[in-house]
């Protein structure tokens, strides 16, 4: 296992860059997967990037990093707020990890507020669109 991090998102993020871009911008993850495949490349680091809008696949991906990776970037979307399956999974996780959201989840609805994520998380990134993702993989690229 090398300089490896798992860049996981959570549901509806396939939709990013047509769902609510006034919230969530016009850039599609496929955008920000090369953005994040060639930051990466140039510091020494490879990218395993991950979408799912199914809860379980999210959880076996974080059990997969357990042997892979050496840290996690996490959007889990909504189940930001709703999934202690998502947290025990990062709790079984040993090296760092960043939640990042792209919208600024604090001056939303307060069902926003509450990040099970943010338990174990090392960091959390809000609001400062994708660039957010960009800001973590930093943070690793600092680390390594
Ligand atoms: C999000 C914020 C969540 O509240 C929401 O459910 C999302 C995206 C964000 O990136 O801003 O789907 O994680």
């Amino acid at each position: 296992m090398s300089n490896v991090i798992y860049v996981l998102n959570g549901p509806n993020l396939n939709l990013l860059g047509k769902r609510q871009p006034e919230i969530y911008g016009y850039e599609t993850l496929a955008d920000v997967q090369l953005k994040l495949e060639t930051k990466a490349a140039q510091s020494g680091l490879t990218i395993e990037f991950f979408q799912s809008n199914h809860e379980g696949a999210i959880i076996d991906k974080i059990h997969e990093a357990r042997d892979k990776a050496n840290g996690i970037i996490i959007n889990p979307a909504a189940f930001t707020h709703t999934s202690v399956a998502i947290l025990d999974a990062l709790n079984a996780f040993e090296s760092p990890v960043v939640e990042v959201h792209i919208s600024n989840v604090h001056k939303r609805e307060s069902f926003r507020h509450h990040s099970y994520v943010s338990l174990r998380a090392d960091g959390v990134i809000a609001g400062l669109g994708t660039f957010g993702y960009v800001a973590a993989l930093d943070y690793f690229i600092n680390l390594s």
